[in-house]
C-alpha cells in the first residue's frame, strides 16, 4: 500500500520546526519523538518486496506518493554497545572540505567517522570557500553548529577550534601536521600513519579531504554513524529551513510537485565533454573550462553520448516524463545553477512542461535573495528536492548534488526518485533523432520499467553509501535477519547514562 498526504505532517519533522523551542537539553527526547513518528509513519506501509525490479507497469498515481517501505524503517541508532568518547583524546583533527554542498556533506560524515576511529577530538570541519560559488559562508553560515555538536555527543567530541595549549604558564597553540591522506584511505590508515602523527603533534590536518575515507566499511555501526551525521546531525540553519519550508507549502498548496536538478550547467558540459550540439561560440566556452579545470581525454561527442556519458539535454529530460504519462498540468520545481546555452535549450521543455517554478519565482522577497547566495542556495534547493513529493536527478555522476539527495530521500521514508538509465535511453533517442519516432514512449517505459524508484534495494558498485545506505541504516520491527531489528527506544538512555557517568568519573577524578 502506498500512502499519500502524511507529505507535509512528515516534512514538518525533518525540518524541525517542530520542535522549535525545545532547548538542547531536550534534545533526546526529541530524537526519540522523531523516531517514533517515524514508526508510526512506516508502520502502516509494508507490502511488496525489496526487489521490485519486476515491476509490469508504471503507475503515475503510485508515483506520485512515497515508494513501498517493506516493513523498513530509517534508524541509525546503534544496535550494539557503543561506547561513549573517551575522556582522554589521542588529540585533535582537522578536516578541510572542498567541493560542492554535498561533497562536503559526505567529506564531513567521514570527517566525524575518521575522528570516532581515532578516538580523536573533531575540530568543527572547515569548509573551503567555493572555487564555483565563490562563497565563504563556511560552516556556521550553512548549518546548526549547536545542533551538530549536540546530535554527536555520544559519538565524538567536537569543538569549534584548537583550544590553546598552557604550559608552564605559557600560552601555546597546537600546530597541526598537515597529512594528505590517501583516496578511499581504509580505517587502518587513519590507525596507523595518521594516529601515529596526531601523537607526535598533538593534532592533524588533513587537505583536501573528499573522497578520504573508504566507502564500503564492514562495519555497520560505523556506517549508521555516517547516517546520524548526514541525515540527523547536519541540519541547515533555521532561516534556510524557514526559508526552504515556506517555499515547499507554497508549492503544495496548489498540489503535489516534482523537483528536476537539471545538471546541464557549464562545469558539468564541459567534463562530460559533449560539445556537438552547442554553437562555436558556446564550444569555445567549454573547451576552455575544460583545459582549465579537468585532466585532457580524448572526447568524441557521438561516442560518449552512446554510452550515456553525455548529460540529458532539458528536452530529453522532458520526453522521458511525457512518457512516463505526466502532462502539460504537471508543476516541477528546477533546482539548478546557471544553465548552459539559455532558452534554444530551455524552451523545448518548457513548450512540454509549462508549469516550471524555481526558488526566485515562487518567492520574491528580498530575504530570499539574501539567503540564496552560493551555498545557502543550494541549501534551499537541497531541502526542496528533499521535500518535494518526485525528485529526479538528470545526472547522478560522482559527488553530484543528485547523489546525497537520492541518500537522503531513502532514508527519508523511501521517497519517489526517477532515475534515468542514460546508457539504456540513449539509443532510442539517437533513434528518434533519425526519425524513427513509432514506439518512442513504449521504448523508454520499457527501460525505466527496469530502474528503481526510491524503493529499499540493494547497493551495486559503483552505487555509493551516500546514495544507498540500505541496510545498515534501516530496520524492521519484525526482521528475517537478526541483525536488521530495530533497536530498542531505551538504547538513548543508556548512552545517555554512559556519558553521565563517565563525565561523574573524570570529575571525580579531578577533585
Ligand atoms: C578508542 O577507544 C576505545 C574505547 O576506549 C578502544 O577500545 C579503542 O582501542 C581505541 N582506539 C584507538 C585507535 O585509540
Ligand atoms: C496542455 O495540453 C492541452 C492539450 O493536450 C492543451 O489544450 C492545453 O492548452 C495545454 N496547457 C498548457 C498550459 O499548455
Ligand atoms: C527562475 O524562473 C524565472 C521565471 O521563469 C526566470 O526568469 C529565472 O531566470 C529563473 N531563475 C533561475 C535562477 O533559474
Ligand atoms: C563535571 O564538571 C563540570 C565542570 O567542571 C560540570 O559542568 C559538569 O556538569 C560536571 N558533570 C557532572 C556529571 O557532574
Amino acid at each position: 500500500m502506498r500512502r499519500a498526504g502524511l507529505h507535509r505532517q512528515h516534512g514538518r519533522n525533518v525540518g524541525g520546526s517542530g520542535f522549535k523551542g525545545m532547548v538542547a537539553k531536550l534534545s533526546i527526547a526529541a530524537a526519540v519523538l522523531l523516531i517514533c513518528t517515524l514508526s508510526l509513519f512506516f508502520s502502516a506501509s509494508r507490502t511488496s518486496n525489496v526487489q521490485s525490479n519486476f515491476r509490469r507497469e508504471i503507475r503515475l498515481e503510485e508515483l506520485w506518493t512515497n515508494a513501498d517501505s517493506d516493513g523498513w524503517r530509517p534508524s541509525s541508532t546503534p544496535r550494539s554497545h557503543w561506547h561513549p568518547p573517551p575522556s582522554k583524546s589521542n588529540g585533535y583533527l582537522r578536516v578541510r572540505c572542498n567541493g560542492g554542498l554535498n561533497q562536503q556533506r559526505t567529506a564531513i560524515s567521514n570527517a566525524v567517522l575518521a575522528a570516532r576511529i581515532m578516538n580523536a577530538t573533531l575540530v568543527l570541519p572547515e569548509l573551503d570557500a567555493n572555487s564555483f560559488w565563490h562563497d565563504e559562508s563556511g560552516f556556521h553560515g550553512i548549518y546548526d553548529v549547536e545542533h551538530f555538536i549536540q546530535t554527536l555527543r555520544f559519538d565524538v567530541k567536537i569543538v569549534e577550534s584548537i583550544p590553546e595549549n598552557e604550559k608552564n604558564g605559557k600560552k601555546k597553540k597546537i600546530k597541526a601536521f598537515q597529512l594528505r591522506p590517501p583516496r578511499d584511505a581504509p580505517i587502518s590508515w587513519y590507525t596507523t600513519d595518521a594516529l601515529k602523527k596526531m601523537k607526535e603533534h598533538g593534532a592533524i590536518y588533513l587537505t583536501p579531504f573528499s573522497h578520504r575515507l573508504a566507502e564500503e566499511i564492514d562495519d555497520p555501526e560505523y556506517q549508521r554513524l555516517r547516517c546520524r551525521v548526514n541525515y540527523h546531525a547536519l541540519r541547515f540553519k533555521p532561516n534556510i529551513m524557514k526559508l526552504s519550508e515556506s517555499i515547499v507549502d507554497k508549492l503544495r498548496a496548489q498540489g503535489p510537485f516534482m523537483s528536476i536538478h537539471l545538471r546541464f550547467e557549464m562545469d558539468m558540459l564541459s567534463f562530460a565533454g559533449c560539445f556537438d550540439i552547442f554553437t562555436p561560440e558556446e564550444q569555445k566556452i567549454l573547451k576552455k573550462y575544460r583545459e582549465e579545470n579537468f585532466a585532457p581525454k580524448k572526447l568524441v561527442y557521438n561516442e560518449r553520448r552512446a554510452i550515456g556519458k553525455c548529460p540529458l539535454t532539458p528536452e530529453e529530460v522532458g520526453l522521458i516524463l511525457r512518457a512516463l504519462g505526466f502532462d502539460n498540468s504537471t508543476r516541477i520545481y528546477l533546482a539548478a545553477g546557471e544553465l548552459f546555452g539559455g532558452d534554444r535549450f530551455m524552451n523545448p521543455f518548457r513548450s512540454l512542461f509549462p508549469r516550471l517554478e524555481n526558488h526566485s519565482s515562487v518567492d520574491h522577497s528580498e530575504e530570499l535573495v539574501e539567503n540564496t547566495r552560493g551555498l545557502a542556495g543550494s541549501a534551499v534547493d537541497y531541502m526542496v528536492c528533499l521535500l518535494s513529493d518526485i525528485f529526479m536527478p538528470t545526472y547522478d555522476g560522482p559527488s553530484n548534488f543528485a547523489n546525497n539527495l537520492l541518500g537522503h530521500r531513502l532514508y527519508y521514508g523511501f521517497r519517489t526518485t526517477i532515475r534515468p538509465d542514460r546508457k539504456a535511453l540513449a539509443p532510442i533517442f539517437i533513434d528518434r533523432e533519425n526519425g524513427r519516432m513509432t514506439g518512442f514512449n513504449e521504448a523508454v517505459r520499457k527501460v525505466m520499467l527496469k530502474t528503481n524508484f526510491g524503493e529499499p534495494h540493494k547497493r551495486v558498485s559503483p552505487e555509493s553509501f551516500y546514495t544507498n545506505s540500505w541496510p545498515e541504516c534501516f530496520c524492521q520491527t519484525a526482521p528475517k535477519n537478526p541483525a536488521d531489528k530495530c533497536p530498542p527506544n531505551y538504547v538513548l538512555s543508556v548512552m545517555h547514562n554512559e556519558l553521565n557517568k563517565q563525565a561523574t568519573d573524570t570529575n571525580s577524578t579531578k577533585a
